[in-house]
């Protein structure tokens, strides 16, 4: 089975996409998969790059890219050779948003993970709200400021963002990942300055009510082929707030210490159990396919909000998507395995 991992793209999460396919060629059974490792600059340019995963690993300081040297130039997935299944392997806009989805759909080519319009809603906080609360599970209040409030008002925004959140609150591209152009503003004079820099990356943002609790995430795996999805034991990212005030890209991919990890995470039965039971409510409410993460707040009564989805989570050496695979009792390259299959049902 000859298997496209595709990665890299036009997103701000580019490398944080190599690093994530360098995972997955380090560990995908080569006996049983024939690997065509495909890159897409940050240019959009598509490229045929050998199979080199230390190529792309994330090390300290130092962000792997896809850039026209690292192989030959294609005109696009068509010229890769013929392929049997794809995985893309990208997050962010421009690939984990039902773009790359679309478009092999057109082509017929079984991909692994959500379709178009799961990914496309998962992608963009402010509809990912919507089809939460319109399934009736628990969000946090939050306020969406579109380009246009923005540009006509920044005063009004202000004012509606006053009268309906409590501070702390979180500032957000809608459509971004890795914590990218996110801003933690505890007071009201952080807060426009917050919004500027979030529309660096989208020009519609969100604002959060942060919510007081302990940050649990958990992996959501299947739903192709009426099959339950399943969920893995929950995770906690357990962030050094002497060193960062949020689980922030820096704490996520460049800082051994300014955050951990734990999988399985130390809670009451009944916490993980429903935590298990919203992530994968969550996954069928935006109807992900193959994989997702999602990402909960646990208040210290006990309450779990639901706080994103993530149809393409990371796989990077500190990723909590295979962690929580791998404390379940599902190894990385049996996940990889799984996830594959999926796609070809
Ligand atoms: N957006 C990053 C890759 C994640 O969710 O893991
Ligand atoms: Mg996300």
């Amino acid at each position: 089975v000859r298997v496209a991992l595709v990665f890299g793209g036009r997103s701000g999460e580019h490398s944080i996409s190599a690093a994530t396919a360098a995972g997955v060629m380090k560990a995908i059974d080569r006996e049983k998969y024939d690997v065509l490792p495909v890159g897409i600059t940050r240019d959009g340019e598509w490229v045929l790059p050998s199979v080199d995963a230390a190529r792309f690993e994330l090390t300290a300081g130092a962000l792997p890219e896809v850039t026209p040297e690292v192989g030959r130039e294609i005109a696009g997935l068509a010229e890769a050779g013929p392929v049997d299944v794809v995985f893309p392997l990208l997050h962010g806009p421009y690939g984990e948003d039902g773009t790359i989805q679309g478009l092999l759909e057109l082509a017929g080519l079984p991909y692994v993970g959500a379709g178009v319009l799961a990914s496309a809603v998962g992608m963009d906080k402010a509809y990912m709200k919507l089809v939460f609360a319109g399934h009736g599970l628990p969000v946090a209040p939050y306020v969406v400021v579109k380009p246009r409030e923005w540009e006509e008002s920044p005063s009004a925004v202000v004012d509606r963002v006053q009268a309906r959140l409590r501070f702390p609150v979180f500032v957000k591209p809608a459509r971004a990942g890795s914590s990218l152009g996110v801003t933690r503003v505890d007071d009201l004079t952080g807060l426009s300055e917050a919004i500027e820099e979030a529309r660096v990356h989208d020009p519609k943002v969100l604002v959060e009510q942060g919510v007081e609790g302990r940050e649990i995430e958990c992996a959501v795996l299947g739903g192709r082929a009426g099959a339950a999805p399943r969920a893995s034991v929950p995770g906690e990212i357990v962030v050094d707030h002497d060193q960062a005030g949020f689980y922030d890209f820096e704490s996520k991919y460049l800082s051994a210490t300014h955050a951990r990890t734990d999988a399985p995470a130390d809670l009451p039965e009944a916490v993980a159990e429903r935590v298990r039971e919203l992530a994968v409510e969550a996954f069928e409410a935006i109807g992900a396919e193959g994989l997702s993460r999602v990402d909960c707040f646990v208040t210290p009564d006990g309450e779990v909000l639901l706080n994103e989805i993530n149809t393409m989570p990371g796989f990077t050496p500190i990723s909590m998507y295979s962690k929580m695979w791998e404390a379940s009792g599902l190894p990385y390259t049996e996940l990889v395995d799984e996830l594959i299959q999926l796609a070809l049902e």
